[in-house]
């Protein structure tokens, strides 16, 4: 019934290592089963609230990036959770955030809020002070108690490479590494360096040894793997790589995880929800790339590629 998306998938997508291909074969089409429908009877906050927790001096793109993107998608609601210095310039970016200047102290507003998000994303312009690691890690700590789900990226990652344990075996959890961030990772838990001719074993051995949280290893081909399957994103964006893009992917993967992993497994065919949510955010934002560079060639950003959010949605899910 959606040749196009099929079309798409065909070239797309391929499935590794053990299990037949017909598993996830139509991907997008689980994703459309779990985007919620929009209906007059809902109430403002139902398809997501999704909590940014990073933005600090040196950087308030990042988490502006996240943020607007997981609005973009469809979430109800962004909240950003950033230090006091950062928090006006982010504010003064779009009145279409809510800022809470939190994460300069260990604090209880934050856990107050915390039972009201749907979704975490850690890391975006997080920066490395270690009062603010360590703040984040108590809000990570705290999360997973409450079995809230949590994308890390960025600066998080950094967090994670230092201890492990504060997520390991948390399933609810999709780390988002480039390949540095993959590296340091893989040499962390695994001891030995990436093996850089074999990136499905890697992310494969590399899910297992966090636990089976999924992993999604960004690149010239994004590698997705919760330890069981490696699933491979080759959806055409262009050879324009810029600063940001992992935000925009930070940022949607947060709705789409709220969207997948309560949806019950007969819409998304028993399959991992953290697993399609991530297919889905990669080749969104793969596709939000492509579209932005036909129009702006090398001087594409950022904002350029969210911008065509929108758009790049509806023909990937919605067509
Ligand atoms: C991770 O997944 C693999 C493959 O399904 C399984 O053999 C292993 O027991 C799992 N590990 C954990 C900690 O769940």
């Amino acid at each position: 019934a959606r040749p196009a998306s099929d079309n798409v998938l065909e070239r797309s997508f391929s499935l590794r290592p053990t299990r037949p291909a017909k598993d996830m074969e139509n991907i997008f089409q689980l994703i459309w089963n779990v985007i919620p429908p929009l209906a007059p009877r809902k109430h403002k906050g139902q398809d997501g609230k999704i909590g940014i927790i990073g933005g600090c001096q040196e950087y308030t793109g990042a988490p502006y990036f996240a943020a607007i993107s997981a609005r973009k998608v469809g979430a109800d609601l962004s909240h950003v959770f950033c230090t006091k210095d950062a928090a006006t310039v982010i504010k003064s970016y779009s009145p279409e955030l809510i800022v809470h200047p939190v994460l300069d102290q260990p604090n209880a507003l934050l856990e107050k809020w915390l039972p009201r998000l749907h979704t975490l994303v850690v890391g975006p312009g997080l920066g490395r002070a270690d009062s603010i690691l360590e703040n984040a890690k108590s809000v990570i700590e705290k999360a997973t108690s409450k079995g809230i789900p949590i994308v890390i990226d960025a600066d998080g990652l950094l967090l994670v490479a230092q201890e492990p344990a504060i997520i390991q075996g948390y399933q609810r959890a999709v780390l988002t590494p480039n390949f540095m961030e993959f590296s340091r990772l893989y040499e962390a838990m695994l001891t030995e360096p990436v093996d850089s001719s074999d990136q499905h074993g890697s992310v494969l051995r590399l899910s297992q040894a966090m636990g089976n949280v999924t992993i999604v290893q960004k690149g010239e081909r994004d590698f997705i793997s919760d330890g069981d399957k490696v699933l491979v994103c080759t959806h055409e964006g262009s050879n324009r790589r810029c600063g940001g893009q992992g935000d925009l992917l930070a940022g949607s993967l947060g709705v789409l995880v709220h969207w997948a992993f309560p949806a019950g497994p007969e819409k998304i065919n028993g399959q991992n929800p953290f697993l399609v949510a991530a297919f889905g955010a990669c080749s969104l934002t793969r596709q939000c790339n492509h579209q932005a560079f036909q129009k702006h060639g090398r001087s594409m950003t950022t904002g350029d590629m969210i911008a065509e959010v929108g758009t790049a949605f509806n023909k990937l899910f919605e067509t």
